[in-house]
This record gives structure tokens, C-alpha cells and sequence, in this order.
């Protein structure tokens, strides 16, 4: 099959959730962003899930640290810079913490039970700290709106996680942390006894807890085990609920958006991760190559010391004496950016299969405002450059 020419157009017409992922800081909030802005312009009632924003972007989004309600981007916002929405973009911080403490209050059998966990002192570092905890919490949080009438589109962006895989693991790892057998046996002891009792403990795992014991202070090993109880409790087993989330993953209305730069080692990450993605039936909508070099004019051609100086002279620009070479010298090493560009994308090129892949120009700034944010939909909509 002949990959699209528009294929991140085609994904938001034909999808209902993208999702974007890639290793950290190839611009994965910022895509899902924009996506969301170019589709909420093309009519679709549009959910941006976005992690850790820019502070820049999230003010110009109109969400703060302090909002993490989902909340209408105000039209006039879009209108501002020129840009006019035919749809609606609802745009929302995934807060982790908060995400936890919903699904705590919505599964515990009473309110005295959710009171209890949401006040233990370990919940705090699991809800928060726990590896894992942030990925999971994000695609808990996709599976809690993926039917919500109220939006034709849920763009979900990923966490900055050191290795894009993280995401697809989380749910595994989460599982096994909480569900391992060191945690079990915590639980059995603290219930065998009624109260947690040391002698139930091997000598040599007595010594290590009574050393966290100290650390942390009293009463830790009786938080941890009642924690554990509770939790075990309330999920009902991690294992089955992090699969219906991987489930919710695999339908025909879900496709990620895998997002690179043009650097080798983001390639082979985001190459690994659509192995991966195959692997679990998950779907590859497209390839993104962010802030990808492009030649400049002239690269074939190259310019010389007389053409910066003339280019300097007809703009009537009053610069330093070394500005000519210093121009020609930044010209030659733009040329050789896009040319290795250029070829550590054979490589993708190479590899992407069917996947189609989209090449995105950096651009001259940051993307922080919504005029930049629209600027950088079209081009993904369009196909790339
Ligand atoms: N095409 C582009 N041109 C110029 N700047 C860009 C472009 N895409 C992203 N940026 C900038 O790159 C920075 C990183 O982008 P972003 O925050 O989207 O990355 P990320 O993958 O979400 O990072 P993290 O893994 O930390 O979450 C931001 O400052 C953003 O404005
Ligand atoms: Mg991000």
C-alpha cells in the first residue's frame, strides 16, 4: 500500500485517541499539541491530555499548575493570532497524584476505606514516586475518558521518560512492584499476626526493616503492610486492570504517534518502540521527525565571502568586519546538518515499513504560543517540512 501524503490528516480523521510517544525531549507535548489544535480546527471537539508542558506553552494553553480540571481553550485565544476553531480544544495537565487519588475514591466500597489509604503515608511516595506510576496513570487516565461523548478526538501525550519503552512497560512494572511476592508476604504477616509481628520474619529480612524502621521512623513496617492490604484490596489485582488498560490500547480507534528527532540514538529508540508496538498489536500511525534540519538556500551552490558581503550591503545592515566569513561559515555548517539529517534518516527511511513518516523543520523559536502551535499543525497536517 502506498503510504498517504497527509497520514497525520488521515489519523485524525479516522482515529478516535493519539497518542504520542518518543524519547525525552524530541517534542512529544508539543506535537500533541499542535495535533490537537489542527484538528479542533477542522471541526473535532478535541481532548489534549498533555504531562509537564512547557510553562510557556501551558499559559498560552490556559492551563496552570494550579488547573488541573479540563478547560476549554478560549476561542477568542485562537481568533487573537488569526486562527479560528470550527471545533473546540479542551485542553488538561495529567496530574498523577490526582489520577491515583480518583481511582481510589472510585473503586474503594466506602468512603472511611478510600479515607484511609489516601491519608497512609506510603500512598503519598507510591502515588507519586513509584516507577511506573506516572505512565500508568496516564493511559488509567485515557481509559477513563476514551468514551467520553464529549470529544471526537483525545490526544494523549506521554511522559518525559529517559526511555520512550518506559510507557509500554509501566503497567507491568507497576504490577509487579505491587503485586510481587515480597508484598504479599508483607501482607500475610501483618494479617497472620492481626498486628505485625517481627517474629514472622526471617532474621536476616528483620534486620534490613528494622534499619528502614529507623530511617523512617516508627510505625513504617504496620503503614506499609496496611497499605499494601488495602491496595490489594481495592485493585482487586493490578495484573488484570493493567491489562484491560494495555486492551485499551490495541483497538482499531487508537494509533501512536511516534515522535523522533533526526539524532541516531532518538531513532533507534523510536525504532525499537514500534518493534515493540507490533509485538503487543498495538497500531503505528506514523512516524514524526521533529526539528529536522533542512538545507538552506543555496546548499547545492554554497555562498562565498562576496555574496554574504553583497547580501550584507543590499540590506544597507552596518555589521562587524569578520560578519561576511562568519555568515559563509554558517552557511557551510547548515548544509552539513541537513546533509547528516538527511542521512541518519535513511536509516528510519529504511525501516519505518509501512509506516508513514512525516519530517517537521525545526522551526526559529521555541513553540510557546498558540500562532506557532497552529503554524506547526498545518505543516504536520500537510505532510511534513
Ligand atoms: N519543530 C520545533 N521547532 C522548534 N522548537 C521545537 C519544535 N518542536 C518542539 N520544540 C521545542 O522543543 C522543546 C521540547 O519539546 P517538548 O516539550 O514538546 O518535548 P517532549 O518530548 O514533550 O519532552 P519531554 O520528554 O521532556 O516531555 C520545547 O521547548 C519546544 O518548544
Ligand atoms: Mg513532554
Amino acid at each position: 500500500m502506498k503510504p498517504s501524503a497527509q497520514p497525520l490528516a488521515d489519523l485524525v480523521a479516522s482515529k478516535r485517541v493519539l497518542i504520542t510517544v518518543g524519547a525525552g525531549g524530541v517534542g512529544k507535548t508539543t506535537t500533541a499539541a499542535a495535533i490537537g489544535v489542527a484538528a479542533a480546527r477542522q471541526g473535532k471537539r478535541v481532548l489534549c491530555l498533555t504531562i509537564d508542558p512547557a510553562k510557556r506553552l501551558a499559559e498560552s494553553l490556559g492551563i496552570t499548575e494550579m488547573r488541573t480540571e479540563a478547560s476549554i481553550v478560549d476561542p477568542a485565544r485562537f481568533e487573537a493570532v488569526g486562527v479560528t476553531l470550527t471545533g473546540s480544544l479542551t485542553a488538561m495537565m495529567l496530574d498523577t497524584k490526582r489520577t491515583f487519588d480518583e481511582l481510589v475514591v472510585k473503586y474503594s466500597s466506602t468512603q472511611a476505606k478510600a479515607d484511609r489509604l489516601l491519608s497512609n503515608k506510603l500512598y503519598q511516595y507510591v502515588s507519586t514516586s513509584l516507577a511506573g506510576t506516572q505512565e500508568y496513570m496516564a493511559m488509567e487516565k485515557l481509559v477513563a475518558v476514551k468514551d467520553d461523548p464529549r470529544y471526537d478526538l483525545i490526544v494523549l501525550d506521554t511522559p518525559p521518560t529517559a526511555n520512550a519503552l518506559d510507557f509500554l512497560d509501566a503497567p507491568q512494572r507497576l504490577m509487579e512492584a505491587l503485586d510481587s511476592a515480597t508484598m504479599k508476604w508483607f501482607v500475610q504477616a501483618f494479617e497472620s499476626g492481626g498486628k505485625f509481628s517481627l517474629n514472622l520474619i526471617a532474621k536476616s529480612a528483620a534486620t534490613i526493616l528494622r534499619g528502614i524502621g529507623r530511617i523512617t521512623g516508627g510505625g513504617f513496617l504496620e503503614a506499609m503492610a496496611e497499605f499494601i492490604g488495602e491496595l490489594n484490596d481495592l485493585f482487586g489485582g493490578f495484573k488484570e486492570r493493567a491489562s484491560r488498560v494495555e486492551a485499551a490500547l490495541r483497538g482499531d480507534e487508537v494509533a501512536f504517534v511516534l515522535v523522533t528527532s533526526a539524532s541516531p540514538p532518538s531513532i533507534q529508540e523510536v525504532l525499537y518502540f514500534a518493534e515493540r508496538l507490533t509485538e503487543a498489536h498495538m497500531p503505528r500511525g506514523a512516524f514524526v521527525v521533529n526539528r529536522f534540519h533542512l538545507p538552506p538556500p543555496r546548499a547545492a551552490e554554497g555562498v562565498t565571502d562576496a555574496d554574504a558581503l553583497a547580501a550584507i550591503t543590499s540590506r544597507g545592515l552596518e555589521l562587524e568586519d569578520d560578519a561576511a566569513s562568519r555568515i559563509v561559515r554558517a552557511h557551510a555548517d547548515a548544509v552539513k546538518l541537513a546533509a547528516l539529517d538527511a542521512r541518519h534518516l535513511r536509516v528510519l527511511d529504511g525501516a519505518s515499513g509501512e509506516t508513514p513518516v512525516v519530517r517537521v523543520a525545526e522551526l526559529e523559536t521555541d513553540v510557546h504560543d498558540l500562532r506557532l502551535l497552529a503554524k506547526l499543525g498545518e505543516v504536520l497536517m500537510s505532510g511534513g517540512v
